[in-house]
């Protein structure tokens, strides 16, 4: 689905999430902002991960007013809120991503449910060089921290799950060449200022590594040898949230007023697409058939979409993930962060 109405999505039943622990990457605004207020009305402690603390802080102020006031006037039965909490997350550099993950662990004993959603959209303020770093390297390399809790957290809980924000982007441009490679920093660093338009082709090529990776994530974590038994019982699932008005009140020259709704024509809500999130992250189907949906990719509408040849390639999989570890390893010293 590439267009949809405002109100096209209908919400699937949630599982009480009281006494349960969510992190939302890049929560400030947008798709992650709505995610993070759908879970706390059904009664998770959110953590609302955001690169910069002022911002982060009056989201949470926010989101804590429109809780409270959404649930005040709800007459069906619905648990008590959960609490909204900031959390510092800047995947801008693998260093900083780390520390994100490292200094969650140091504040919670558990994590059920980890919801990667911050991204670089291919927007003039990141540059190729961002949008495969953040989207890709900084995403990676945070769950690779968090996982110990939430390996730790799916011992006494059988429904843990890791959702990776995807895009049917993943699929398009230099992601849909049958040819394409990441053995090596080139092949995903490759020189994308020869493309008409550079920035898409990062954000596909960087959304497409992920879902890659969150493959191989997936199969690692059921079974880590070919025979071995499945040892951490994670779901881990891919969506696209839609073609989402995230954007019309950042057109540069042309006031929010104009552009929203028109734009609202063609494009759903941030609430709306939220939905999908929190159907990967919650729903009842999920906790009822898990085996159906790890790994799967999940569209607007609660439709699971078939792997193509290139996201189904295991070889390819396994080249992402294992070159993304060598490539985390040596990363440019410069790029590193003083602790
Ligand atoms: N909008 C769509 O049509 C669409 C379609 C398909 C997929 N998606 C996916 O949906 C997800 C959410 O998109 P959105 O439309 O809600 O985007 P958005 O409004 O631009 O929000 C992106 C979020 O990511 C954060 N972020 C950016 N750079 C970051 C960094 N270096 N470290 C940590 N956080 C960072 C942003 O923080 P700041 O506020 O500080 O910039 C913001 O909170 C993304 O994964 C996107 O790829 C969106």
């Amino acid at each position: 689905m590439l267009f949809g109405r405002k109100d096209a999505q209908k919400s699937k039943e949630l599982t009480d999430m009281t006494g349960k622990v969510v992190f939302v990457t890049g929560a400030n605004r947008g798709i992650g902002y709505m995610t993070v207020k759908q879970l706390a009305l059904q009664g998770a402690t959110v953590y609302l991960g955001c690169r910069n603390e002022t911002r982060g802080l009056e989201a949470v102020a926010n989101l804590e007013r429109e809780v409270a006031e959404a649930y005040s006037t709800t007459s069906s039965p619905q648990p008590a809120p959960g609490k909204i909490v900031y959390h510092h997350c800047d995947l801008s550099r693998p260093a900083l991503a780390k520390d994100c993950g490292d200094k969650f662990l140091e504040r919670e004993s558990r994590l059920d449910v980890l919801v990667n959603n911050a991204a670089a959209l291919p927007d003039p303020s990141f540059t190729p060089h961002d949008v495969v770093t953040i989207n890709h390297f900084g995403t990676y390399q945070l769950t690779e921290a968090l996982l110990p809790l939430l390996t730790k957290t799916s011992q006494t809980n059988i429904d843990v799950r890791i959702v990776m924000v995807s895009t049917n982007g993943h699929r398009m441009g230099r992601a849909s060449n049958h040819n394409i490679r990441f053995r090596t920093r080139e092949d995903y660093f490759t020189d994308y200022h020869k493309d008409l338009i550079p920035l898409w082709q990062a954000y596909c090529v960087s959304k497409l590594a992920l879902f890659l990776a969150t493959k191989a994530l997936q199969r690692r974590l059921l079974s880590p040898s070919p025979s071995g038994p499945a040892t951490h019982p994670i779901t881990c699932i891919s969506v696209h949230p839609g073609a989402v008005n995230t954007f019309s009140n950042r057109v540069p020259y042309l006031p929010g007023w104009l552009v929203t709704p028109i734009v609202n024509l063609f494009f759903i809500s941030p609430e709306a697409a939220a939905k999908t999130l929190c159907y990967a992250a919650a729903s009842l189907e999920v906790a009822e058939d898990k085996e159906k949906f790890r790994g799967a990719y999940i569209l607007p509408g609660f439709k699971i979409e078939p792997d193509t040849d290139i996201t189904k390639n295991e070889a390819l999989q396994d080249e992402v993930w294992e070159s993304t570890v060598e490539i985390l390893k040596a990363w440019p010293e410069a790029e590193q962060v003083a602790a």
